[in-house]
């Protein structure tokens, strides 16, 4: 008998207290429930008087460098990120997380930033971030450099004092360097292996580098994915499309025969894939008004004057292109319709011209030599391009 009272009393105190943890904890989480599950649910009631709520993990703003993602706070500190303020109704907890060298993530939106970003970084080791895919149903890495400044190349367009490579996807993705702030890349997921940043930047060479590096996470049926081995990719019924490192200041460095040095990246390979907008078949391009450096591709850019630079005198197209060009499939001039019968463009200026040929795909070559010392024209000074385009109406 007392054996009995004793068991109920024990097991009663039990329950009661597991009963009164359980309500603990979901008092303390009240906005801190799982939401492992993406996409809206409702709230759900356990207990009478406790309900679980759930919210959408959307882009939350918070800064105006990094946005974070609506998470449960539990959720974000699990994560190390930081917490910027509430969303979701206060719900929810606008979570940034923020990696910098030597980090693996999984996590969708995650932010690759320079040592003390947003203060310069001298360089030393190597620095990396692996991705990996956060779900199996993730095809795409989309790489938006929304501040990237690294030392130019040398004069002969070569990366070798800093560098960004991007290994391990399906795109093949050109050594870059320089200033790519607001360039934006699409790497597709090779299967599960991981997508892997390196940022090379030599200590002993003095410079204030610097890179906050967005990487969202694509869906294989996401509308926002690129075509599969676009490199870039454009939306929109206009734009302009800048080469990597294009600016309109030359680069200091000079180049091995002690010429001004060129900005262009040597050993370009890759393809610009613009969005053919629904009711429009043709896309036309020019280079950009607002410099006569615009489209400096091949020559010598000090040897030119006004005369010649941006100009139909300077451009060059079709066979006398073979070391650094843009191809366009089959284009006419624009203000003529008269076939040009080439694909190739090089030189110091373009004339604008305009394609029908679908997909619409710009692609862009330099080879590993872009100084003076380069086969025949000499490069001096190159600094890339700088090309909009505007879709043409059906
Ligand atoms: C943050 O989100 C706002 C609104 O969605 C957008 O305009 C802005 O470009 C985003 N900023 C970054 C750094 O993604
Ligand atoms: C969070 O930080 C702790 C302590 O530094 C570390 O042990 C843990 O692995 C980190 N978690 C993540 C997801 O980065
Ligand atoms: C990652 O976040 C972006 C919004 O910033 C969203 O469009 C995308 O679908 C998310 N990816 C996954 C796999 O949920």
């Amino acid at each position: 008998m007392t054996s009995k009272l004793f068991w109920f009393i024990f097991i009663t105190s039990v329950i009661a207290i597991t009963a009164f943890t359980v309500l603990e904890d979901n008092f303390e989480d009240e906005d801190d429930n799982d939401i492992d599950v993406h996409g809206r649910r409702e709230g759900k009631i356990l207990f009478p008087f406790v309900s679980i709520v759930r919210f959408a993990n959307v882009e939350c703003s918070s800064s105006s460098t990094m946005n974070g993602t609506c998470l449960a706070r539990r959720e974000c500190n699990n994560l190390n990120g930081t917490i910027t303020g509430t969303c979701a109704s206060r719900r929810g907890r606008c979570c940034i997380v923020s990696r910098s060298c030597g980090a693996t993530t999984n996590v969708n939106n995650t932010y690759f930033t320079s040592p003390g970003y947003p203060s310069a970084y001298a360089g030393g080791q190597a620095c990396s971030i692996i991705v990996n895919r956060c779900n199996s149903n993730v095809c795409q890495l989309r790489i938006d450099f929304l501040d990237l400044v690294l030392a130019q190349p040398d004069g002969d367009g070569i990366c070798n004092t800093d560098s960004i490579s991007i290994t391990g996807g399906n795109t093949v993705v050109p050594l870059l360097c320089g200033d790519n702030t607001g360039q934006t890349l699409f790497v597709d997921f090779n299967g599960n292996t991981a997508i892997t940043i390196t940022v090379t930047a030599t200590l002993a060479t003095t410079f204030s580098r610097r890179w906050n590096i967005q990487l969202t996470q694509l869906g294989c049926d996401c509308p926002g994915i690129a075509p599969n081995g676009c490199l870039q990719y454009y939306t929109g019924m206009t734009g302009t499309i800048n080469s990597f490192n294009y600016g309109t200041a030359a680069n200091t460095a000079l180049s091995a025969s002690l010429v001004t040095g060129t900005r262009q990246i040597a050993n370009l390979n890759y393809g610009i894939c613009i969005r053919m907008e629904a009711g429009f078949c043709g896309i036309q391009y020019a280079q950009s008004a607002s410099s006569v450096f615009s489209f400096t591709v091949t020559g010598d850019v000090e040897g030119a004057d006004n005369t010649v630079l941006g100009t139909a005198v300077g451009a060059v197209n079709g066979a006398a292109c073979t070391t650094d060009f843009v191809v366009i499939p089959n284009p006419v001039i624009t203000a003529t319709g008269v076939p040009v019968n080439t694909d190739r463009f090089c030189g110091l200026g373009f004339v604008p011209v305009q394609s029908n040929a679908k997909p619409f795909v710009l692609y862009v070559v330099t080879n590993g030599n872009e100084g003076v010392t380069a086969t025949t024209p000499p490069d001096v000074a190159n600094r890339g391009f700088s090309l909009t385009y505007t879709q043409v109406a059906c």
